[in-house]
Parts: structure tokens; C-alpha cells; sequence
């Protein structure tokens, strides 16, 4: 049995066909963003406050935009999760209610937005909750990530769905215009097994992942059917279909995130897409004090990438994040175990943070502040 999220990785290794693991793991060009993205976090170094009472049980309870996490922690945005385990998403989703953590379901998801919704028990996190409507905000983060598509139609649809079917926030990537180029899947010429489809769009057959000799069907996709020439103004748009909070994800410069926010972000995660889209981009964690400072609290800051250990948690946190995503890791334990190995994963993670936190001299999320950084 793995006992970090390391060993998870060496051992999904063993699970996964040598195309699925090469499409989760990778990065774009030469993967420097990737190993960065890592370094970042080893590179920070602690102050720990010594001699506070830590003996209560820690409280790692936090919320962001009103909706409750039992740690601060979302599972992040990952396309074709059935690559790694027949019940792909659904197990995902039902391990992150069962750890009360957030989840962000893919546009390019291997099982569609309802049945995520409905079989990944969805109503367990609201059942806490006086509110019947599954829109209400005591719930726990169940987003849906979105890529605009040319086809606008679509694209609205999508949304609406979504907010149909219950999420409670749309999080929309923006460090995609373009698919960024990863070697590993280009020489494996990377497309999706039979049997597997992108569930929300499979209803249309020409949305079906293309092949083509010597290059990722994930890229000719993107060329052939995502909107690259998206920007600021078409959030209005975006907004305009739902009720839903947008959330920006893919920001890595504090003007851009202050542009965010003029334009109706009511969040921001700071991330470069897990090293896979502009190889040479800043590490995500390196780019979150700019960040911080230039929103100035007015919205929750999140950050993805490299995050390993729940003492990069707890790093993430004390420079001003409000929560991290987790991306890799929970395919790890999905490749694994299914639902039992995203479960363990997340109980490593929460593991990890508690005994970061007591060895810092913190008891509850709120004790976490810049002072911890060297
Ligand atoms: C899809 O979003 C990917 O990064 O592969």
C-alpha cells in the first residue's frame, strides 16, 4: 500500500497503458514548467512557532465563496478520467464528498455532467444543508470546468446543464487558446480507446476525438473545434447564461487577475495548466504572491501544481491561498484503487496538512499566515 502520493504515482504507473500515463504525466515541450511547478514548493522553507497548544483535534473546516470544505482542498479539472478507471469521474466524485472536498468536473469528462451529478452522490453533500435546492451555497464545491467552443450553442448548452444538473460554480480555463504541445502524446499519436468518449459532448459524432499519424487527437480537437479567439468581453456572455459565480482559472500575472475581477470573477486560480500548456511559464506556486498583493482580498485565490505533500498545503496557505486543487495525484489513486484509491489519497493529503499544521503551532486553517514563510 502506497504511503505517498509518490509511491502512487510509481505504482499507477504499473496500471495505466503507457498512453494514459503519458497523457496525465506529461508536460508541454521540454516539461520545465512541470519540474518547476514541483521545485517551487521545495524551495520555500518554514518558520514554525514552537510551544502552542496543538493537543485539540486540528480543524482543518474552511470555506470559500460560502461553500463549506473539510479541508482546503479541490479535486482540479482533469479530462478523461476513465482512462485510469472504469468508473472514471463518478468515483472521483463520490471520494471527494466522502473527504468533503471540493470537486471540479471537465468539459472533457469521461462521464457526463449528470451522471456525475447523479450517481456521484451529489445529494449527500447537500443533505446537510436546510436548503433542498442543490444551488444553494452551504454546499461543498462541485464546479464544472468549461472550454468555450466555436460553436457557441454548444457552449451555452453546456452551462446550462450544469447548473441543471447542480454544480455550484463554472470555472473557466483561460491558458488554453491553443492546446499546448506534449511530445509524449504527439509520438503516441494519443486518442481515446474504444469505448471512451467525451460523455457531454457525445451526442454530436463530429466532436468525437480525431486521429491523425504523428500528432495528439487531444490537439487536432483543439484546433478544430475550441475558440481561440476568446477575451475579456466574452465573459459577460458567460455570465449571462447562469446564475453561477464564474471562476477564472489559468491566471498567472497580477494585472490579468485584477482584470478578472473587473470582469466578474468572484475567484481566481493561479495556475499554468499543471506544466502542459506554455512550457517556460512561471511555476504557479512563484506567481501567487504577485497574485495575492493585487487582489488585495477581494476575492478567494486558489492555486494548482506540484502539490505533493500536505505541507505544500499548508506553504500555499500561508503565502495567501485560500485552497489549493489537486490534479495528478487523485488519477494516481484513481488508476490504483477507484474510488478506495482517490479516498486514500486525500487522506494522505489531509494527514499530511494536520501534522504540517501542529508543527507550525497551528490549530485551525485561519493560524496559517505569511509569518510560516522564510
Ligand atoms: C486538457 O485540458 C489537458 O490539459 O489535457
Amino acid at each position: 500500500m502506497p504511503i505517498n502520493l509518490f509511491e502512487y504515482e510509481e505504482l499507477a504507473k504499473k496500471h495505466l497503458s503507457q498512453m494514459a500515463f503519458d497523457y496525465y504525466s506529461s508536460g508541454a515541450w521540454d516539461e520545465l514548467t512541470l519540474r518547476d511547478n514541483r521545485a517551487a514548493f521545495e524551495r520555500v522553507k518554514l518558520k514554525p512557532r514552537v510551544l502552542v497548544d496543538v493537543s485539540d483535534n486540528r480543524n482543518l473546516s474552511t470555506s470559500i465563496l460560502g461553500q463549506s470544505l473539510q479541508s482546503p482542498l479541490l479535486v482540479a479539472p482533469m479530462a478523461f478520467q476513465c482512462l485510469a478507471h472504469e468508473e472514471g469521474e463518478i468515483a472521483t466524485a463520490r471520494a471527494a464528498n466522502k473527504a468533503g472536498v471540493g470537486m471540479i468536473l471537465s468539459t472533457m469528462s469521461t462521464k457526463s455532467i449528470e451522471e456525475v451529478a447523479t450517481q456521484g452522490n451529489y445529494s449527500d453533500i447537500n443533505s446537510s444543508s436546510n436548503n433542498s435546492s442543490s444551488n444553494n451555497s452551504n454546499n461543498t464545491p462541485r464546479w464544472f470546468q468549461l472550454y468555450i467552443h466555436k460553436d457557441r450553442d454548444l457552449t451555452s448548452n453546456l452551462v446550462k446543464r450544469a447548473y441543471a444538473a447542480g454544480y455550484n460554480a463554472l470555472c473557466l480555463t483561460v491558458d488554453a487558446p491553443v492546446l499546448g504541445q506534449r511530445e509524449r502524446d504527439r509520438r503516441n499519436e494519443f486518442t481515446l480507446p474504444a469505448g471512451l468518449n467525451l460523455a457531454n459532448l457525445a451526442s454530436i459524432s463530429d466532436l468525437e476525438i480525431p486521429t491523425e499519424h504523428g500528432e495528439s487527437g487531444l490537439l487536432l480537437y483543439f484546433a478544430q473545434q475550441l475558440d481561440p479567439a476568446i477575451t475579456w468581453e466574452d465573459l459577460a456572455w458567460l455570465r449571462s447564461l447562469s446564475p453561477l459565480p464564474l471562476i477564472v482559472k489559468g491566471i498567472l500575472r497580477g494585472d490579468d487577475a485584477r482584470r478578472a475581477v473587473e470582469y466578474g470573477a468572484k475567484a481566481i486560480v493561479v495556475s499554468n495548466h499543471g506544466g502542459r500548456q506554455l512550457d517556460g511559464a512561471i511555476a504557479s506556486f512563484d506567481a501567487l504572491p504577485e497574485i495575492i498583493a493585487a487582489i488585495d482580498s477581494q476575492v478567494p485565490v486558489l492555486v494548482d501544481g506540484g502539490i505533493r505533500r500536505g505541507v505544500d498545503i499548508l506553504k500555499a496557505l500561508a503565502l495567501g491561498a485560500s485552497g489549493v486543487l489537486i490534479g495528478r495525484p487523485i488519477l494516481w489513486g484513481l488508476a490504483v484503487g477507484g474510488e478506495a484509491g482517490v479516498t486514500h489519497v486525500l487522506e494522505i493529503l489531509r494527514n499530511e496538512l494536520s501534522v504540517a499544521m501542529a508543527l507550525c503551532g497551528c490549530s485551525r486553517i485561519q493560524d496559517i499566515d505569511l509569518s510560516l514563510v522564510g
